[in-house]
């Protein structure tokens, strides 16, 4: 893993994409501006080096500590990873999907331990564009329309949590308001 950048959570208005009227760099302070839509953001410790090609059971395995605790907690039932490599082919149209609005009926809970990727939230007429890296972990509410950038040359491990996996169906809003705002890298 090569790109090392830390947590930035720009807000906007969500009619105007081109000024972010507030940005955070701070931990504490992301997580008390997040809480105000009902989003969790946290940071946990992602403190296991991955090897190359490690699998969904690799990546499990050496968080099995932070799984355990967060299910626990939070009455999660099961958990998969995402996990693209720098390098990976052909990952345009799985980035091309995510970057539509949409909403679930269950939380999104992911736990970033590598790499990196922004969620944009819109709720209460702003826009609020978190890029999460490793060691943040961020649950965005059933409802809360949303979308997500991977970038163009994707590169993070993300371990997902659910309470019910079905419930992790995008219902695309059609609203197109994610093209009116900067991508991941812009
Ligand atoms: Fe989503």
């Amino acid at each position: 893993m090569t790109t090392t950048i830390a947590t930035r959570l720009r807000v906007y208005h969500d009619a105007d994409g081109s000024t972010p009227i507030r940005e955070l760099s701070e931990g504490d302070a992301i997580a008390g501006e997040l809480a105000r839509i009902g989003v969790r953001f946290e940071r946990w410790a992602a403190d296991v080096e991955l090897v190359p090609g490690a699998s969904q059971d690799d990546v499990i395995g050496a968080y099995a500590s932070q799984i355990a605790a967060l299910k626990s907690e939070c009455g999660y039932t099961t958990v998969d990873v995402i996990r693209l490599e720098r390098g990976t082919p052909n990952t345009e149209p799985i980035r091309q999907k995510f970057l539509n609005e949409h909403a679930h009926s269950e939380d999104e809970v992911r736990f970033f331990v590598e790499g990196r990727g922004a969620f944009y939230l819109h709720a209460n007429g702003h826009v609020y564009q978190v890029v999460c890296v490793r060691n943040d972990l961020i649950s965005v509410p059933a409802g809360t329309k949303h979308w997500f950038d991977m970038g163009p040359d994707p590169e993070f491990t993300a371990i997902r949590l659910f309470t019910d996996e079905a419930g992790w169906v995008a219902n695309f809003t059609g609203d197109t308001i994610s093209e009116r705002f900067p991508k991941l890298d812009q």
